[in-house]
């Protein structure tokens, strides 16, 4: 089992002196909220003397940070499960931790199927993880503890790439009625404003241009921040934008009932706000979006994304979409292909709908298999030509990348650009983290060539 390295530069995770170094492999499924509870965890572990492998063969200790979002997410958790038996045999002494969305869901349930499971940690318990290491012995915690679990975890230090994601919201309220989110994360509950800005501050410090706020509905984020009033998103957005040295900020995922005017308004007139949203509509039928508990139509869909182009002409639309919901027709499943048409998306994901226990869509009969993989065909073939036409609209144009790794070849460097495009650049002299203006000479479907313009 290996897995790319979540941190830019695992030595940056220092031991206490005189410590022999752990190995720790984690392997992060989902979605990037995981992401960042795996770094968090790797630096609280970090504290504990264990410092990150990128293959499970000699660790010490293997975690695994799970996704309950669709079945075949879950049961990914139980194969890779199946492979470390054997590495288990051969070292006894291996812990086994699970944490993240399935340990959430499952917890007991997972050591009953999986006795070589030490630990079970929930995403908002795992701060106690190195705790839990330390005491010893098989583990479950699912708890929602009352106290913040980021005031528990260690001060982020060291020089870390160029990118960085930052939770600033979790949990969901909206119970959309396919989804486990709400269940597994729990309800919302939104970061306080003074600690996000000073957690920049510090990311800032260590190397960090370019920042992505996560949440489950990050759009509707509410934090406390002093005065009376919580802040919204785009307060918090405009706030972060006067970090100096902090060039380009993200969010993601957005609900499109959570989109206020001022954070439209924030696409618009803050340059370091870059021009790409991912706002999920899931299906473009009426029908659907009600039967979905989405409380939003297509026609207020349409009027948003109008509003949002407005004031960013430029924005690069994405979004995700679940086919064969319970009770989709073909002409529901017309209305999602007309949806996608006319708001024309630069990428997005496209799922085949999976009955959730728990959920309330599980309840009802899901449509047939292989008309749902007829319907997911069609909409990732329609996804895929607007996604290669917005890669190829590109060529000619003048972007900015921020480098974020060396290339394959000798003096080509590897970015995004401001729409969030893979960009290769030929140039000698770059370095991860520079900030450069390129023109864009090709176009394929995951990725652009440019090169670079002067200074
Ligand atoms: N908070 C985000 C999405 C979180 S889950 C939002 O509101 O849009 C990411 C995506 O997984 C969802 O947008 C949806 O498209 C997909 N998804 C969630 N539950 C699913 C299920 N039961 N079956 C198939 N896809 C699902
Ligand atoms: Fe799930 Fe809906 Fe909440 Fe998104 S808004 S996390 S899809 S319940
Ligand atoms: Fe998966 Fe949990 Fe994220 S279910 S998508 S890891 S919030």
């Amino acid at each position: 089992m290996t897995n790319p390295p979540i941190l830019h530069d695992p030595a940056a995770l220092r031991l206490p002196e005189g410590e022999a170094a752990k190995k720790l492999f984690i392997k992060t499924y989902g979605c990037q909220m995981n992401v960042y509870d795996s770094e968090r965890m790797a630096e609280a572990m970090g504290s504990k003397g264990y410092v990150l492998t990128e293959t499970a063969d000699d660790a010490d200790m293997v975690l695994l940070n799970t996704c309950h979002i669709r079945e075949k997410a879950s049961e990914k958790l139980y194969s890779d499960l199946g492979r470390l038996r054997a590495l288990k045999r051969k070292n006894p002494e291996m812990k086994v931790g699970v944490a993240g969305c399935v340990a959430q869901a499952e917890g007991e349930e997972i050591r009953r199927r999986m006795p070589l499971v030490d630990i079970v940690v929930g995403p908002q318990a795992y701060h106690r993880l190195p705790a839990m290491v330390e005491a010893g012995g098989p583990q479950v915690d699912t708890d929602f503890p009352a106290e913040d679990k980021f005031e528990h975890l260690p001060q982020r230090k060291g020089y870390r790439g160029p990118t960085a994601f930052l939770t600033v919201q979790e949990g969901c309220d909206k119970f959309c009625a396919f989804c486990v989110v709400p269940y597994t994360r729990g309800a919302e509950v939104s970061r306080p404003a003074e600690r996000l800005l000073r957690e920049a501050r510090e990311l800032v410090a260590r190397g960090v241009r370019e920042i992505t706020l996560l949440g489950q509905n990050v759009n509707g984020y509410h934090g406390a921040a002093g005065g009376a009033e919580s802040w919204t998103l785009g307060r918090l957005l405009r706030s972060l934008g006067e970090i100096g040295g902090l060039d380009r900020l993200r969010y993601t995922t957005s609900h499109p009932n959570d989109m206020d005017d001022d954070l439209i308004a924030a696409h618009g007139d803050l340059p370091q706000l870059m021009p790409y949203l991912h706002l999920p509509v899931q299906s473009g039928s009426d029908r659907i979006l009600k039967a979905m508990n989405r409380k939003h139509t297509r026609d207020q869909y349409f009027r948003l994304i109008d509003r949002i182009r407005e004031a960013r002409p430029d924005i690069l639309m994405t979004s995700d979409f679940i086919v064969g919901f319970p009770g989709e027709t073909d002409q529901d499943f017309e209305d999602t292909m007309d949806l996608v048409r006319r708001v024309n998306y630069g990428a997005a994901f496209s799922f085949k709908y999976s009955a959730r226990p728990g959920t309330p869509a599980a309840e009802k009969a899901g449509v047939p298999d292989a008309v749902a993989d007829a319907r997911l065909q069609a909409l990732q073939a329609l996804l895929q030509s607007q996604q290669t036409a917005a890669q190829a609209q590109m060529v000619g144009r003048e972007i900015s990348v921020l480098y974020e790794k060396t290339g394959r070849y000798p003096g080509q460097m590897v970015g995004k650009s401001e729409h969030l495009m893979a960009v290769h650049v030929e140039d000698g002299a770059g370095a991860i983290g520079d900030l450069v203006r390129a023109r864009v000479t090709a176009a394929s479907a995951n990725s652009l060539a440019a090169v670079l313009l002067p200074g």
